[in-house]
């Protein structure tokens, strides 16, 4: 016979744990494929099922991009500066360059190699900046604790960045500027044409065709990173770009880790985000306002597209917009696809206390207490993640 207590506790739980399992229901399932059949082996994701989901997100999500590397696309180092940072590291600014029927464009990229780093290339962190540019200072007069770039080039990393900006503007302007007015075809734009979050991480793999130049980089060991819209972007661009070795999506929430279908009642919707922010998506998105059971696709499936590489997905404990719960769901639902590749995804499907990461699995993840950020803390979290699964 349970002793009474321990009979509340279950019914505790299962207060807390039923409607949320129930929910679960509603999301489509990975290793189902379009014509309902199970995907069971590494091959069929690899050849078949993963190629489905990055067509559906484009399809309906982001959009597509007219163009991949352009063959016009030029790297020019402007500066080098090898005393940088107190002599620690040695500063590069490169100016990629691509044009198109539209025009010509271009990334400002900034970037610090640690001292030394030409005697053995380095992993770099590659950081989409969509706030201010004061907090990418190339002369580092400014400090922001949104990019430390001293911190991490002291853990021996590389550090990269570009305003997203540069890419693409971050306002509804009907797509006449950016990348957008240089590479749209003479018919103009479909329902399923490139967003502005597509072209942001468009950009991020411009910046990595760059990087895979130059010998102080250890190409195989880059990670995209981005905070918020930049974490939407950072997730994208290592869906679409698989030479990213490492996706870290930072509070990145609705149409980023946070799941379209089941949501907080805080939490930002598909509705809310194609109010503000139509311009980040293609036309396709508004067909599932209100209507997210019809969308063939959840964000769980975009994690999934990362794998069998690394994923980071991290939370703050006060962002409801961004739904940390569910972010955290994401994750575990991405799970059985990294298991089906050969490596273990989420460790646990307990929802950790804030200031718990956990780091064992391809999927990474903490919750910091907080607000809506990109703080140090999280940085940290990201470097260990990084030195525990790249050996260093
Ligand atoms: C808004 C938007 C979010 C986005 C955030 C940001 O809050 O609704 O979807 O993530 O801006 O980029 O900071």
């Amino acid at each position: 016979m349970p002793r009474p207590v321990s009979l509340v506790l279950v019914l505790a739980f299962l207060a807390a744990n039923l409607p949320l399992r129930a929910d679960e229901q509603k999301l489509p399932d990975p290793l189902i494929d379009l014509k309902g059949n199970p995907v069971t082996t590494a091959d069929a994701w690899t050849n078949h099922r993963r190629a489905e989901i990055l067509e559906l997100f484009r399809e309906n999500v982001y959009g597509r991009a007219p163009v991949g590397r352009p063959e016009n696309l030029r790297f020019a180092v402007t500066n080098t500066m090898p005393d940088a940072m107190d002599g620690k590291a040695t500063r590069k600014l490169v100016r990629i360059s691509y044009a198109g029927r539209g025009g010509e464009g271009g990334i400002n990229l900034i970037f610090f190699v640690p001292a030394g780093a030409t005697k053995k290339p380095v992993p770099c962190f590659l950081f989409i900046c969509n706030r201010g540019q004061e907090n990418i200072d190339p002369t580092r007069a400014e400090k922001s604790p949104f990019w430390p770039a001293e911190q991490i080039v002291a853990r021996g990393y590389a550090v990269a960045t570009f305003w997203n900006g540069d890419v693409a503007p971050d306002k509804n302007t009907g797509f006449t500027n950016g990348v957008h007015a240089l590479f749209d075809p003479p018919s103009g734009r479909r329902d399923d044409s490139w967003g502005t979050i597509a072209a942001w991480a468009w950009g991020a793999s411009r910046v990595m065709d760059y990087l895979e130049t130059d010998s102080d980089i250890d190409a195989k060991h880059v990670a995209v990173v981005g905070h918020s819209r930049g974490g939407k972007t950072a997730l994208w661009a290592g869906a679409e770009d698989e030479r990213f070795a490492l996706a870290v999506s930072n509070d990145s929430g609705n149409s980023g880790a946070g799941l379209a279908r089941i949501h907080g009642p805080k939490a930002e919707t598909i509705r809310d985000i194609m109010k503000a922010f139509p311009y980040w998506f293609c036309a396709n998105y508004r067909k599932y306002i209100d209507n997210e059971n019809a969308l063939p696709v959840d964000q769980h499936e975009l994690a999934a597209l990362i794998a069998p590489r690394l994923l980071y997905i991290a939370s703050a404990s006060e962002d409801l917009w961004a739904d940390p719960q569910r972010e955290f769901l994401c994750a575990v639902k991405a799970s059985p696809v990294f298991e089906l590749l050969g490596v273990k995804g989420m460790t646990t499907t307990a929802m950790p206390q804030p200031e718990h990461p956990l780091h064992d699995g391809n999927i990474g993840h903490h919750i910091r207490t907080g607000k809506h950020n990109l703080t140090e803390y999280d940085w940290n979290c990201y470097m260990d993640f990084a030195d525990r699964h790249w050996k260093r």
